[in-house]
């Protein structure tokens, strides 16, 4: 399978390459010259199919002329080693817990496949050194991710002092064992200065001249593609349950990545009948699905921050799956869009009628299929829940009004010794380490 961009302006590549670029050298962004499609009795066996079957049905199609079938096999046990089980909620209404991996978020999924997928095409002396840039939550999701891969190293940037004591526990737990791998420095500067320094540092020749270096940021064809394989993985547990194999899946967007993953696993046959572009306020899709206008603006901050995007990369991939018909997107895609006290509301709702407490951002998922006028009485829908509510306990305690447990991954990592690292916000302090991790390796 041979990577494209989506402007068209760079030539197509190997997965290896696409994975290495992250961004195409055109400035766009890469996509699957095509879409493999499920024949109709392979869907028809999906609710026998466990995760890790379907994990490897699913990348085979993009990875088999680099990877043979016994490395990509090896590869998607070894990441998807955790439950991503569909729960009821209420009648009909069902979520998608994609927030049971080691950063209890979904970016878990994507980021331990991409670094199995780097592990594996790697085909040099050196490893494959992975610089980037965090404001908390994706810089610990791409250190575990990559923890104790072979042959890659991680150095992670976030600003000193403006990551939360939680997320700053998940960041630096690697750092205190001497042989890791992953590295997390807390630079000191803010988030806009770890990304000029992730850009400097991938634009240094001499730097490139000694290592091969890549970013892993969240518009990596690498985390994309095996994001459809929960889509596919809910399908089968609720035909297993329901006996139904029709849906619709409201996912809750910022950047948009995990939709346009939905809308692969739909042109590869997946039913789902329809999906919700479920938003905060920052709502530039639902605001072209209305009206054709895509009028990017400054993002507004929410209580779901995580998806506070007032330009979302990926609607460039979507636009391009869609050919810039938004008539034809419309008949895929509804949008919806929640403020903050709807949301903390809801949180409140459903844990006081339901039990089931929801983080700020499976809260807006769950009000995208909940009120988009569908009769999941008749055909089931699904939110994704993508982070567990201990991540965002600030605005979920307040929700409710009292104090969240904590799971096992995130006591774990509060347990542990605290070990910052600081350093300066300079690309020679950037090039010391990077060289420093070389050199160890
Ligand atoms: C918890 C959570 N939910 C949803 C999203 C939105 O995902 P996407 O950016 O792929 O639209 C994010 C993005 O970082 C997130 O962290």
């Amino acid at each position: 399978m041979r990577f494209v961009t989506t402007r068209g302006r760079a030539p197509a590549t190997s997965l290896e390459w696409a994975l290495f670029d992250g961004l195409a050298p055109d400035g766009s962004l890469y996509m699957p010259e095509s879409i493999d499609r499920w024949a109709p009795e392979e869907l028809a066996a999906l609710p026998s199919r466990s995760l890790v079957e379907i994990g490897i049905r699913t990348l085979r199609p993009y990875t088999a002329e680099e990877i043979d079938e016994a490395t990509l096999g090896s590869l998607v046990t070894d990441a998807l080693n955790f439950p991503i089980p569909l729960v009821e909620v209420e009648p009909g209404v069902h979520a998608l817990e994609l927030f049971h991996g080691p950063t209890l978020a979904f970016k878990d999924i994507g980021a331990r496949v991409m670094a199995r997928l780097i592990s594996a095409l790697h085909d040099r002396e050196a490893p494959t050194s992975v610089l980037v840039a965090t404001s908390g939550d994706t810089g610990s999701a791409v250190g575990h991710a990559f923890h104790g891969v072979p042959h890659t190293r991680v150095i992670v940037l976030y600003p000193a002092g403006r990551v939360s004591p939680r997320q700053e526990a998940q960041l630096t737990m690697f750092n205190a064992e001497p042989s890791s791998n992953v590295r997390a420095y807390a630079i000191a500067g803010n988030f806009d200065d770890c990304q000029r320094l992730v850009k400097a540092a991938s634009a240094d020749s001499a730097l490139l001249e000694r290592l091969r270096l890549t970013s892993a940021n969240s518009i990596n064809i690498g985390r994309l593609l095996p994001q459809m394989v929960y889509y596919f993985h809910a399908v089968a547990q609720l035909a297993r349950r329901t006996g139904s194999d029709r849906t619709f899946v409201s996912t809750p967007s910022g950047n948009f990545g995990n939709l346009t993953a939905g809308l692969m696993a739909k042109r590869a046959g997946l039913p789902i009948e329809r999906f919700v572009a479920a938003t905060n306020v920052n709502d530039v899709v639902p605001v072209y699905l209305t009206t054709g206008r895509f009028e990017p603006r400054a993002s507004k901050q929410t209580v779901a921050n995580a998806m506070d995007v007032g330009n979302p990369s990926n609607f460039d991939r979507m636009s391009w799956m869609y050919g810039g018909d938004v008539g034809a997107m419309r008949r895929d895609i509804v949008g919806s869009s929640h403020a903050d006290d709807e949301i903390s509301a809801t949180i409140r709702r459903v844990y006081e009628e339901r039990g089931y407490l929801l983080d700020p951002h499976s809260a807006i998922a769950y009000l995208g299929i909940t009120r988009s006028g569908f009769d999941v009485r008749s055909v089931p829908g699904i939110f994704l829940a993508t982070a567990h509510p201990a991540k965002f306990h600030d605005v979920v305690e307040a929700a409710i009004g009292h104090a969240v447990d904590k799971p096992a991954p995130l006591v774990e990592a509060l347990s542990r010794p605290s070990h910052v690292m600081r350093i300066d916000a300079s690309l020679d302090a950037i090039k010391e380490r990077l060289f420093d991790s070389d050199r160890n390796s």
